[in-house]
């Protein structure tokens, strides 16, 4: 944590309170002109921090900045959070933190991505009309259960945007979130194998979700597809932090006992294309078929015209309704 998040952090465990600049440099062993600095640089970035002579400093309205620390203070579990103005990925920027050894459970969050990754090497559209993060895991199961974390992470999304704007989402296997008939959310899970053990070094699911519609629209390629959670960007000043917040929390819920895969119950109730026809697009064919069950290993249980009965594994496929 910087200076300033440090500060930041301090007036908010503090908050109907004043915290003297002196005992603050004494907390953070600096100066008390680095704490000035820092409480300069808050200001300018839009908190409104009172001082009060003889008493010092005190939080009287962040402003709605989203900030790692607005993310953080929501959290139940401990997590720690990097907010970005602009990256190329989160799920780029948090793979070299984790092959640098970066602690599990940090979250990287992006107000927007200049090269988003979406899925069979896709793009993924980023601009700052939505949420982007990407959280740190090292599991201890083994490999073959990895599919579970983006099954999880969907059904964490999918609650979170109930929760936070009262629409009924669905899941549209294996990773996308829907309003309606339009994509709000995808999400990318990446993971490097570690050789000796056989288990994963970490995984990085990748969470993308589409809060209001873009100023300028949705690209023409994805314009029938894409959809957003608002229409227009809601007026609820800290509704990105309580979005993040409830994600990284709902998606914690289900992580930390995942080997139960009790979850798969509600990741199929939130099933939007049970019992529907789609199509199972593989390298260049596009073939129809019934959608019978998503199985306990998170598998695609699909019928095909000719009856033959497949179960589809996310990495190799993608569907189409
Ligand atoms: C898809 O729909 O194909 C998956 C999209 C995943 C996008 C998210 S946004 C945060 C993270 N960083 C990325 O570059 N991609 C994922």
């Amino acid at each position: 944590m910087t200076i300033k998040e440090q500060v930041l952090k301090i007036l908010i465990d503090n908050k109907e309170k004043s915290v003297s600049g002196e005992a603050i440099a004494d907390q953070l062993f600096c100066s008390r002109n680095a704490v000035w600095k820092a409480i300069e640089s808050l200001r300018n970035e839009g908190y409104k921090i009172d001082a009060v002579t003889n008493k010092g400093y005190s939080l009287v309205d962040d402003g709605g900045v989203f900030s790692s620390v607005s993310v953080e203070k929501r959290l139940k579990n401990d997590c720690r959070v990097i907010v970005l103005e602009n990256v190329d990925s989160t799920n780029n920027y948090l793979k070299k933190l984790a092959e640098n050894g970066e602690r599990e459970n940090t979250v990287v969050i992006a107000e927007c991505q200049s090269s988003g990754k979406g899925r069979l090497g896709r793009s993924f559209f980023s601009p700052k009309s939505g949420l982007y993060m990407s959280i740190l895991l090292r599991p201890t199961f083994s490999a073959e259960k990895s599919l579970f974390i983006t099954a999880a992470a969907a059904v964490a999304v999918s609650d979170a945007i109930e929760e936070i704007s009262g629409k009924k989402t669905g899941i549209k296997w294996v990773n996308d979130v829907f309003i309606g008939n339009k994509k709000v959310c995808g999400i990318l899970t990446e993971a490097a194998v570690d050789f000796e053990t056989g288990g994963l070094y970490y995984a990085i699911p990748g969470i993308g979700v589409n809060i209001y519609h873009p100023a300028d629209g949705f690209p023409p390629e994805i314009r029938d597809i894409a959809g957003a959670v608002f229409d227009t960007e809601p007026d609820e000043k800290d509704l990105k932090q309580k979005l993040a917040a409830a994600i990284i929390n709902n998606f914690f819920d289900i992580y930390n006992n995942i080997e139960s895969s009790d979850f798969m119950q509600k990741y199929k109730q939130k099933s939007c294309i049970l019992g529907k026809e789609i199509f199972v697009l593989r390298n260049e064919t596009k073939t129809k078929a019934t959608v019978l069950d998503i199985d306990e290993k998170a598998g695609l249980v699909v019928k095909y015209e000719n009856g033959e009965v497949e179960t589809l594994s996310s990495g190799e496929v993608s569907i189409r309704l």
